[in-house]
């Protein structure tokens, strides 16, 4: 009699230990999965062997899914790529900094302001582009409307003032993205610039940063980790005021196949 109460008592804690997996569905859906990848495997065998590997895939692969024996948490610590990737806000302890949309994903659309905000002569700010296949480019167009607006922080106007391009990012059908920092002084439009590749199927991460060197600011632009090119700014030539983040600007079309996310932008005293 014991011995069947505590086998209930288990019953019953395995139970509520399965209704209460926060990911149960996911579960299910990551199971159906591999089912279907099981069936197709046993039909490409022709031997006893082959089809004990696939069992042997099978248990391995259902109990790495959500709420089974690997990922008892659902996707809590669970690698499972039917989980929602985790990103970790890049603003996270960090002092006097701003994460725009929530570090959700969006895709640019026309003129869509997203924050305001106000830029300081010494900041630091950026963003994760995910690059897709780029839709039909004709090789014979290289004129600026191949070019299309990704994210631009503005003044509220287009390249006439200094500030307008505190940060921006263009990329051209031919597959150049275009990173954009102030520079009063700059090649043209107020700007310094810097053309760069994008990795298809891949978040690249686009940054501008303006702190102090060697007694002035120095504005860098970067892809990843690796510096693209820097400009000595004079303080006095630094931009500082009222902004608007748009992904995308009301100026070009947008590059709506190019999702971004983890945008942030921080100042510095
Ligand atoms: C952009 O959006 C603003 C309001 O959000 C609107 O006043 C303005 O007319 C729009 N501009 C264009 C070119 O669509
Ligand atoms: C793409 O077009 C831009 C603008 O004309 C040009 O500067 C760049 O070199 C081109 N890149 C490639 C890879 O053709
Ligand atoms: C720092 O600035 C001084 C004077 O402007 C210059 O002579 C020196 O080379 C600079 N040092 C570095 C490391 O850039």
């Amino acid at each position: 009699m014991k011995e069947i109460r505590e086998a209930f008592f288990l019953l019953s804690l395995f139970g509520a230990f399965a209704q209460e997996c926060p990911d149960a569905d996911l579960g299910e859906d990551c199971k159906d999965i591999c089912r279907v990848e099981f069936t197709r495997c046993r039909l490409l065998c022709e031997s006893d062997y082959c089809l004990s590997i696939c069992e042997r895939e099978y248990e391995i692969r259902k109990n790495a899914c959500p709420c089974e024996i690997d990922c008892p948490l659902g996707c809590e610590s669970c690698e499972n790529k039917i989980c929602p990737e985790i990103i970790i806000d890049p603003c996270a302890d960090l002092e006097n900094c701003e994460t725009f949309v929530d570090n959700r994903q969006i895709s640019p659309s026309f003129n869509n302001t997203i924050a305001e905000i106000y830029g300081e002569k010494r900041f630091r700010i950026s963003a994760e582009v995910y690059c897709n296949e780029i839709p039909g480019f004709d090789e014979s167009d290289q004129s600026t409307k191949s070019w299309r607006n990704i994210v631009h922080v503005n003044t509220g106007q287009n390249h006439a003032v200094p500030g307008d391009r505190y940060f921006a990012l263009f990329l051209h059908l031919n597959g150049t993205m275009k990173i954009v920092g102030p520079l009063k002084e700059g090649y043209q439009n107020m700007a310094a610039f810097w053309t760069t590749g994008c990795t298809t199927e891949e978040w690249n991460t686009y940054g501008v940063q303006q702190i102090e060197k060697n007694g002035t600011l120095e504005l860098s632009l970067s892809i990843d980790d690796e510096v693209l090119g820097t400009f000595d700014v004079e303080p006095k030539d630094a931009f500082s005021g009222k902004l608007f983040v748009n992904v995308a600007n009301k100026y070009h079309s947008p590059a709506d196949f190019f999702p971004v996310r983890n945008f942030y932008h921080q100042t510095f005293q």
